[in-house]
């Protein structure tokens, strides 16, 4: 009799598909789990294969994870990318009687139409910009043109953050509009024309599940490519948890008002929500507003928010997915903030392939989100590569330490912000 064997039977086999830095501390968090035995990662990538098994499987090949979740006993799947949701993942395992943590394509449309999300907001009374939707290109430049600049142009599809257009001239618009709505140049779809917003930005994730929602703690992204919020925008060079300039009553105001009738609004929609329902939000000088939902952890923001986890997330996951009641969901008192190394070029075009030499460096965690091993040793693979995150007392403390790491990793074609937590610090 081997007194071990029944405890390791009842160990957790977990699948988490995705292959960057949110899925990289998705299995962070999941590796402190007590009751979980085995961490599977689709694709995975060269710093996740330290915590997980890698599974050379695409987070769109959504017939090949069922059969790996099927094959291999997996006891829960975890999905990281928006491209999964959207294609539809959690109902082809659900139909197969497999239990997974995400939402279902037709709630996963919150984020994959921006018509959607308005139309959701504009139902149910959730305060966001002001806006209306085109198809057509004359009208939407009169609407336009008979409105203030700066405007917001936003691609009705998934376009990975790169949708939105912000021009403060009526010729940057008309080249804008022509770009979405003429050239075809993101394929034939829809434009949204939004108010201009002003105001800081945060990112609030709760764990939803139908009518009932669960905050995370808060945290704050990076969107422009370069300091001082200059260039295009990405998804994320930076974040940091929490965020001191959101006062209690913003959150609960933003929890209440906003979270909680969007959870409650896609009940009444017949697509309840499960999983994590991320609030893009704005403090405006009239309150806070919705800038976006998305339909799954942020990326940077997973990154600063989970190490401060300190809940089995393995009991969260299980709750939401199988409906059951939600364990006390803790935070440490230690604050985090990360900074993102990205590939010379992104968000446009970049080469990969490149050496990365990461000295060891303590207690700071790196999240992987672009790498891959070649020749035994680690190249970047992506347009964002590493997440280097410090944890410690206070922002400041935090900030000068992931800086630190920084600027001892040793690449050539790396840059990243020096500006991280600006607003706070
Ligand atoms: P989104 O993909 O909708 O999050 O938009 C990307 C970024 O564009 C946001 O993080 C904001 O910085 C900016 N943005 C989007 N909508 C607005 C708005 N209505 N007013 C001001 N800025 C906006
Ligand atoms: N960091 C923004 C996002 O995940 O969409």
């Amino acid at each position: 009799m081997k007194p071990n064997m029944k405890i390791f039977d009842s160990m957790k086999k977990v699948l988490v598909v995705g292959g960057g830095g949110r899925e990289h501390a998705i299995v962070d968090a999941l590796s402190r789990s007590p009751q979980v035995g085995k961490i599977y990662c689709a694709p995975g990538n060269a710093g996740i294969a330290a915590q997980a098994e890698n599974v050379p499987i695409k987070d769109t090949q959504i017939a090949e994870l069922k059969a790996f979740a099927i094959e291999n006993g997996i006891d829960l799947t975890v999905v990281g990318p928006e491209a999964s949701l959207a294609i539809g993942i959690v109902d082809e395992f659900k139909a197969a009687g497999l239990k997974i943590f995400g939402p279902s394509k037709a709630a996963a449309t919150i984020e994959s139409s921006k018509d959607f999300a308005k139309r959701i907001m504009a139902k149910y009374d959730i305060p966001t910009a002001a806006f209306k939707t085109f198809e057509n290109y004359d009208q939407a430049l009169e609407y336009v043109k008979a409105g203030k600049f700066p405007v917001v142009l936003k691609y009705d599809g998934l376009a990975a953050g790169k949708g939105v257009v912000i021009p403060e001239t009526l010729a940057q618009a008309e080249e804008a509009l022509k770009d979405m709505l003429l050239d075809e140049r993101f394929g034939k779809g829809r434009v949204v024309v939004e108010e201009f917003l002003t105001g800081p930005e945060f990112s609030f994730m709760c764990f939803v599940n139908g009518c009932e929602v669960y905050p995370m703690t808060l945290s704050q992204d990076h969107k422009r490519a370069y300091e001082g919020d200059k260039g295009p925008n990405t998804g994320g060079m930076g974040a940091y948890s929490p965020v001191p300039i959101i006062t209690d009553e913003d959150v609960e105001f933003s929890l209440e008002h906003i979270m909680k009738p969007t959870a409650a609004g896609m009940v009444a929609e017949g697509c309840p929500f499960t999983g994590v329902l991320y609030g893009g939000l704005m403090k405006t000088p009239e309150g806070v507003k919705v800038i976006e939902f998305n339909c799954r952890f942020g990326d940077p923001e997973t990154e600063v928010v989970l190490p401060r986890l300190e809940s089995d997330i393995y009991d969260i996951f299980s709750a939401v997915a199988d409906g059951t009641p939600m364990p006390q969901i803790r935070w440490s008192e230690k604050v985090t903030m990360g900074f993102v190394m990205a590939s010379k070029g992104y968000p446009g075009d970049y080469s990969k392939g490149y050496e990365i030499d990461i000295p060891e460096l303590g207690d700071i965690r790196i999240f992987h989100m672009g790498t891959a091993m070649k020749d035994g040793k680690l190249v970047t693979n992506g347009g964002r590569v590493l997440m280097v995150v410090g944890s410690a007392e206070d922002l400041q403390k935090a900030h000068d330490k992931a800086l630190e790491a920084v600027e001892s990793i040793k690449c050539d074609n790396l840059f990243f912000r020096r500006d991280i937590g600006w607003r706070v610090l």
